[in-house]
């Protein structure tokens, strides 16, 4: 009769010995890119506090801004108004250059090889077995199918094929992705909902993802927090996150955000595990990081989209001083740079459609609501407009504009083959000075 009770108590002890590993992560560097490092290390903290040790926390970020001479604040990084700092203490793995697309996927599936031939040094990874569970949290620019990391565009494929390794090498017992960046809802249209992966998302497939706290009388030009990522990580210091749900923070994401568009994807019976299971679970009490909890924002504090950052706050000076030949110059630049970024689409287009059939080149320049249908074609012409076009992709003040316009070379790649398609991005970028 003993025997069945041991394998039991094997077996139970075994099941809960299952550990937390976390990785968060974002491309985006720059002083301008503020918020995507704030909300990163908040969601630090929340997870810190909740008791997961940093040896199984691994943060990449270019980690370029807490110490940016633009900041008023050295050392320290806000997540809100209430200026309490969420830099202290975040571990930062890797750092600058070392911000790689290669990086984060190896990083992620837990190859160690990979990674010491990616930075020449060991480096912390994912290191989990079929009894752990994993927590990814995401903040960066984004466009259809795509994250910008600092090389290149990193595809959605490239992402959920690194998240189906891991199903297939069993690492990972459950994993929830929490991303916010513009288009994010593109990013796992097609997530299996049978490999014990659950996403929530900051936008739907065509819209942007809002950035808030953007007018900071302190932290000038720049926002400090995301709409969903605040929404997640206040909301995760105000519960007891060992008894409340998934669930429960999903639908308190989307009645704190105003303008982003928060989408669930995957394996929803996950939606029922308490926070715990996925932050860590030492923490039982709430009001952990008390004074990073704060109302919804008053309604002159208006959130603005990611991808149109610039645009959005120097509109907004110029509303307020009107007279400020200056401010109108620099406005009056931004979107003449924009009108590039059109022409640029527009160049692309008609190189596959010479005999200037319009109505065409309208259809496919304008529509932003087609899936990617193509993959295969749009991968290469990610890499395309990666390589012969690194000045509008990295550029500080339209790439977010160019991502989001992304969506014309997935119109091109559900018509024509990727060859075309590719083709027409080198013809583009060699006429468009931005490229270069
Ligand atoms: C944000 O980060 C991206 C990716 O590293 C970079 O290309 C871009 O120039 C940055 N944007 C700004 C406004 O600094
Ligand atoms: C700042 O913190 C206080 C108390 O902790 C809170 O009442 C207030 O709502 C917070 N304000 C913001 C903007 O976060
Ligand atoms: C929320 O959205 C509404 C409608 O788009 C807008 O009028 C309001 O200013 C927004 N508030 C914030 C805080 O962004």
């Amino acid at each position: 009769m003993k025997l069945p009770i041991l394998l039991l108590l094997g077996f139970v002890s075994c099941a809960a010995s299952g550990k937390n590993w976390a990785m968060l992560f974002t491309g985006a560097k720059g002083w301008f890119n503020y918020s995507t490092h704030s909300n990163l290390c908040h969601a630090y903290q929340v997870l810190h506090k909740a008791g997961i040790p940093d040896e199984r926390i691994v943060v990449v970020m270019y980690n370029d801004i807490a110490d940016n001479p633009m900041n008023p604040f050295p050392g320290k990084l806000f997540n809100n108004y209430n200026h309490t700092d969420v830099y202290k203490g975040t571990p930062m793995d890797y750092t600058g250059k070392e911000v790689t697309a290669e990086l984060v996927l190896a990083a992620l599936k837990g190859d160690k090889e990979k990674v010491k031939s990616l930075v020449g040094r060991e480096g912390k990874v994912i290191d989990s077995g079929p009894e752990d569970n994993v927590f990814v949290a995401v903040s960066d620019h984004g466009g259809p199918g795509s994250l910008l990391m600092p090389d290149r565009l990193m595809s959605a494929k490239e992402l959920n094929g690194a998240l189906q390794y891991m199903h297939d090498n069993k690492k990972y017992a459950n994993l929830v992705f929490y991303l916010e960046s513009c288009e994010s809802g593109s990013i796992f249209l097609d997530l299996p909902k049978n490999i014990g992966i659950y996403a929530i998302t900051a936008s739907n497939k065509d819209n942007p993802a809002y950035m808030n706290y953007c007018y900071d009388p302190d932290i000038k030009d720049v926002c400090i927090g995301g709409e969903f990522s605040t929404a997640w990580t206040q909301n995760s210091d105000k519960v007891n996150i060992r008894t409340f749900t998934l669930k429960q923070q999903s639908l308190a994401i989307e009645k704190a955000v105003n303008d982003s568009r928060p989408q669930l994807f995957g394996d929803l019976s996950l939606l029922k595990h308490p926070l715990k299971d996925f932050f860590g679970g030492k923490s039982a009490s709430k009001q952990m990081f008390t004074d990073l909890t704060s109302t919804k924002q008053g309604f002159k504090d208006r959130s603005v989209p990611f991808h149109t950052m610039h645009l959005s706050l120097l509109k907004r000076k110029v509303e307020q001083r009107p007279a400020d030949i200056d401010l109108r110059l620099r406005l009056a630049r931004l979107q003449a740079m924009m009108a590039d970024v059109d022409r640029f689409y527009r160049l692309a287009a008609k190189h596959v459609y010479p005999t200037g059939d319009v109505a065409k080149i309208d259809a496919i320049t304008t529509s932003n609501s087609e899936s990617i249908r193509n993959w295969d074609c749009y991968e290469a012409a990610l890499q395309a407009v990666s390589s012969s076009c690194p000045g509008l992709v990295q550029d500080q003040k339209v790439q977010g504009y160019f991502l989001s316009k992304l969506s014309v070379l997935v119109n091109m790649c559900n018509r024509e083959t990727g060859p075309v398609v590719t083709e027409a991005v080198e013809a583009a970028s060699r006429l468009t000075g931005l490229c270069n």
